[in-house]
């Protein structure tokens, strides 16, 4: 029998553990430096008014952005009063309030008759807004009106700012070529995660894709390739059809001006000195001239056919970087860098004779000085450079940022030389990389890079003083096309791996990779009503085989999704809910083939995934 005492006991008890649940925690990604839940929530309905400070035209059109959404997922548009928001205290509504914030800062308060916004900037308002979208049921992403949603946000107090300043996003159109609607939606989807640097991989020794008006065989003839490479590159095998893809200068002009309303900066990449057989195929003159037939190429790859430092390709490089000034507003302008063979520098009269007279020790100290001519002139125009981490051989340019790629070595160094450094490490950040078991997946590069490895990735290295690690200016996930012809296979790539990216940039919270993938599996959602083609093995366990005797492999399996059991089976059948669970590590023979499946509450969720011995 429970006493009186006891019952008192027990509904103390059962009020604390209400408590303890509190109200769902909503699933934002990047996670918010600060977030605390009330109680109730703010409806949004055809009489909520936006109030906004008048004249400001910036968050004007951010909340234009949010009637867009409201009126293709809900039906309805709030009204608009544009003037001096106070006035309207106490009347129902989203209060947009300059408050002088931090830049990209946002602070959002809300009640159950109040929504109160604060920024100091339109950056930090847009933010707001992407955060305000995913307090919002799911259905806010759909592209048709959704009946019988309760549109309203969680009473809440939100308090984030950015971790980094530079939050990037890049993807090479030159491997393959991707027209503007689907980089305009690329953009949006940064902008969602509070991503804002777009880095566009224009040239390539498979193609030039930007419109150069002075150099107009850049794009008639280097767009194209007269065909591609089927499967590795190593494969021998081609299409036989030509490829080819440009952007006219008209187009980039619309794709800035869209980004930058999004807060996102374009930064173009003109490589130089390597990966330019593109621009060399239109114009050999620009090369050593050592061969008899320059061409576009149609594999991947690293070629030694490269600018040589001479007059006429310096004009060249400072005509098209004329134009790619103009084009782009960004402070940073990318030069590539990469991958510079030297061996046609190494047999060039030309190059070799430049060494003597400039005094330098080698090639590399050639590239070096090829690197500081180009920012030299680069500075002259009030633009800064950034490129990747071969731009450290023979010396770092004056004023260069370096995009660290070849791990973290060389971020560390430019760091060390109090060189601002983007980290976008291979493979860690190469979303070209395998995201799940390669007998399994599409064609990818490399070895896997799972979505737990990037995300458990820390940008800050170390080894760094406290000093030093201030250089670290934020991070780019590397979206490189070898093997992403299409859109779809972008975003099956990119996406949900991204989001960690993202999170790792924006985010000051901290890691936690089951609150991430709580998060992340309500966050999939959005990205389904958005139509994103991300890839879907978050519910599929991912088993891993490890050396062991001729005869024995040992077997690891994990899944993303939270709260699942993987259940298996070792005779080829189908797993089911009453299958052995996995525990632990455990060994299989030749004659074994793993086959499992995650299930949650007894139902499988994602789908069933088998490894043989090989
Ligand atoms: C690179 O991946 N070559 C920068
Ligand atoms: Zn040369």
């Amino acid at each position: 029998m429970v006493s009186r005492r006891g019952l008192i006991i027990l509904a103390v008890l059962l009020v604390s553990c209400a408590k303890v649940q509190g109200p769902a925690e909503p699933q934002i990604i990047p996670q918010p430096g600060f977030l605390q839940m009330g109680e109730g929530s703010f409806r949004i309905d055809k009489g909520t008014t936006l109030f906004v400070e008048a004249g400001d035209s910036a968050v004007l059109r951010t909340v234009g952005f949010f009637n867009d959404r409201l009126k293709e997922a809900a039906g309805f548009t709030l009204k608009v009063v544009s003037d001096d928001p106070l006035r309207h205290r106490g009347e129902k509504g989203i209060f947009w309030l300059d408050a002088g914030l931090k830049e990209e800062a946002y602070s959002l308060i809300v009640r159950p008759d109040m929504v109160r916004v604060e920024y100091g900037s339109g950056a930090g308002a847009f933010y707001a807004l992407q955060t305000i979208l995913q307090l919002l049921p799911d259905a806010v992403f759909a592209s048709a009106p959704q009946r019988g949603v309760e549109w309203a946000l969680p009473c809440c107090d939100i308090e984030d700012e950015p971790r980094f300043p530079y939050r990037g996003m890049h993807l090479d159109c030159c491997l393959h070529f991707f027209d503007i609607p689907f980089l305009k939606r690329y953009i949006d989807l940064m902008a969602l995660h509070k991503v804002n640097r777009f880095h566009w991989h224009l040239t390539e020794d498979q193609g030039w894709r930007l419109e150069i008006k002075k150099y107009p065989l850049l794009t008639e003839k280097g767009q194209w390739r007269k065909e591609t490479v089927v499967g590795s590159l190593s494969s021998g095998i081609y299409d036989g059809k030509p490829y080819g893809g440009f952007y006219s200068q008209e187009e980039v002009r619309d794709l800035v001006q869209y980004a930058a309303e999004r807060y996102v900066t374009i930064i173009p990449e003109i490589e130089i000195p390597g990966h330019s057989l593109a621009a060399i195929s239109c114009y050999p003159e620009l090369s050593c001239g050592l061969e008899d037939h320059y061409e576009t190429a149609t594999r991947w790859g690293i070629f030694r056919q490269v600018y040589c430092p001479k007059e006429e390709t310096f004009k060249f490089l400072e005509d098209v970087f004329d134009e790619v000034i103009e084009l782009f507003p960004s402070e940073l302008i990318h030069i590539g860098g990469d991958e510079c063979p030297k061996t046609s520098w190494k047999q060039c009269p030309h190059c070799q004779a430049l060494i003597k007279r400039e005094g330098l020790k080698d090639e590399f100290e050639l590239q070096s000085w090829f690197i500081q001519r180009m920012e030299r002139y680069i500075n002259s125009k009030g633009r800064q450079i950034i490129g990747w981490d071969e731009i450290l051989q023979g010396g770092l340019a004056p004023n260069a940022k370096v995009m660290s790629w070849l791990g973290e070595e060389g971020g560390i160094k430019a760091a060390q030389q109090h060189h601002e450094v983007v980290m976008s490490p291979y493979p860690k950040y190469y979303l070209d990389y395998w995201q799940g078991d390669p007998d399994s997946e599409p064609l990818a590069m490399g070895g896997p890079t799972l979505l737990r490895t990037m995300y458990d990735y820390e940008p800050v290295p170390a080894v760094l003083t406290e000093q030093e690690r201030r250089y670290i200016i934020g991070v780019e996930g590397c979206v490189w096309t070898e093997y992403m012809p299409t859109p779809a296979r972008v975003e099956y790539m990119a996406w949900p791996r991204m989001c960690a990216i993202a999170e790792a940039g924006w985010s000051r919270a901290g890691k936690d990779w089951d609150g991430f993938t709580r998060r992340l599996e309500t966050h999939l959602g959005r990205l389904d009503r958005l139509g994103v083609q991300y890839c879907r093995n978050f519910w599929d366990p991912f088993i891993d085989f490890h050396k062991d005797t001729e005869y024995s492999k040992v077997v690891t399996m994990s899944v993303d999704a939270p709260g699942a059991e993987i259940r298996y089976t070792l005779d080829g059948s189908a797993p089911a809910a009453s299958s052995t669970l996995y525990e632990g590590p455990f060994v299989i023979n030749r004659q074994q083939r793993v086959t499992a499946a995650a299930y949650r509450d007894g139902k499988r969720i994602g789908n069933i995934k088998y490894k043989d011995f090989k």
